[in-house]
């Protein structure tokens, strides 16, 4: 693996053209930057460039068949990369871009099979985020992103968690600060009739459903390591891991408390050392110096944006076991938390 000397734009309003115009060059030479969406950080390269593509990938130490993303800014540079769009595509593409959803449709030749793993499809998506639009905009180029992490690890809110996974294997990295969402986008296969759910994520099965009708849910919260069947290659592979054991939590506020104080207490007799993930209203019961918020259970956008810090905080403090408060919602994108950590868990209980 070839070593970079990792440069950092941080980002201000006195220095955003130029940081761009720099991240741009180095997109158009066919390097590697990774840079801030709405939903996490993206580690960007050219999609139109087998050799740039490549580097995303060894940086990441993905596996070779499973596919980017490509992120455009214009409807213009959607037409160029895809065969045909379709109806529903262009009312989902109306509604809801920029923003957190992509739309997988049948490829024009000119994106090389390195960016779709082989596919003959190919997903887009055009980003809610100014650094990331005029980047794209700037380097004339659409953009190959997956999340800015090693592969299987917690896709990254910060530019610190890029510089901890990437630092050494990629040429930039712009820090924009911490992003919005907080989880991926929502996948959606617009090849099928009718279209299916590959990924939930901030657009929700309902928004999409109000705007073209029924969609199948083709997801679902396991990994699926053997199954060449699978419908997104991503679903093979594990996603999302801490270095510590997760054990999630799942049920009504007050069983999920308890339950877990129990288990806080007999971890704690083991000698383990104990990571605690808790909705605010469980939190107050509890008296520990791991515990990191998930925000208001009834606040899925809160859970949403502060799920892969704290699994990321908790490896930093070094913890044994990280137990999870799963009595958030999971309407809206609390369903996109919860197919998240359900796939980061080694074991769920139900209470
Ligand atoms: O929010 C996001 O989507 C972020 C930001 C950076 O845009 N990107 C992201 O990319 O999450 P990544 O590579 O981590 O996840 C892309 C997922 C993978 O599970 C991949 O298998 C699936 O989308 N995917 C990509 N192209 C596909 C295709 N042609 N058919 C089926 N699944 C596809
Ligand atoms: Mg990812």
């Amino acid at each position: 693996m070839k070593t970079y000397r990792t440069r950092i734009f941080r980002i201000d309003e006195n220095n955003l053209e130029e940081a761009i115009a720099e991240a741009a060059a180095i997109i158009k030479e066919g390097g590697t930057v990774a840079f801030p969406t709405e939903t996490v950080y993206g580690l960007g390269a050219d999609a139109l460039n087998p050799e740039a593509v490549k580097a995303i990938f060894q940086a990441k130490g993905r596996p070779a068949d499973n596919p980017l993303i490509v992120h455009v800014s214009s409807k213009e540079q959607c037409e160029s990369l895809v065969k045909n769009i379709s109806d529903k595509a262009v009312l989902l593409m109306n509604i809801f871009w920029p923003g957190p959803l992509t739309l997988i449709m049948e490829r024009k030749q000119v994106v090389p099979d390195i960016t779709t793993g082989g596919l003959d499809t190919v997903a887009l998506r055009m980003p809610d985020n100014k650094v990331a639009m005029e980047l794209i905009k700037c380097s004339g180029k659409a953009i190959a992103a997956p999340s800015a992490n090693r592969s299987g690890k917690p896709s990254p809110t910060t530019a610190e968690h890029v510089i901890s996974d990437l630092d050494g294997r990629i040429d930039v990295v712009i820090d924009g600060g911490p992003v919005i969402v907080g989880v991926e986008s929502t996948v959606i296969d617009m090849t099928t009739e009718p279209p299916a759910i590959l990924r939930p994520g901030m657009v929700s099965q309902q928004d999409i459903e109000n705007e073209i009708g029924s969609v199948d849910i083709g997801y679902d919260d396991k990994v699926h390591p053997d199954n060449k069947e699978v419908r997104s290659p991503g679903m093979k592979y594990t996603h999302y891991s801490p270095d510590a054991n997760v054990i999630l939590v799942e049920g009504n506020n007050e069983n999920v408390t308890k339950k877990i104080s129990q288990m806080f207490s007999d971890f704690q007799m083991r000698g383990a050392k104990i990571g605690l993930l808790l909705t605010e209203e469980s939190a107050k019961h509890f008296v520990s110096k791991e515990i990191f918020s998930l925000g208001r259970k009834d606040k899925p956008e809160e859970t949403a944006s502060s799920l892969f810090f704290g699994l990321r905080y908790m490896d930093e403090k070094k913890v044994d076991v990280i137990l999870v408060d799963g009595s958030f919602s999971h309407l809206g994108v609390g369903a996109a938390v919860s197919n998240r950590i359900r796939k980061a868990a080694e074991m769920i209980i139900k209470v």
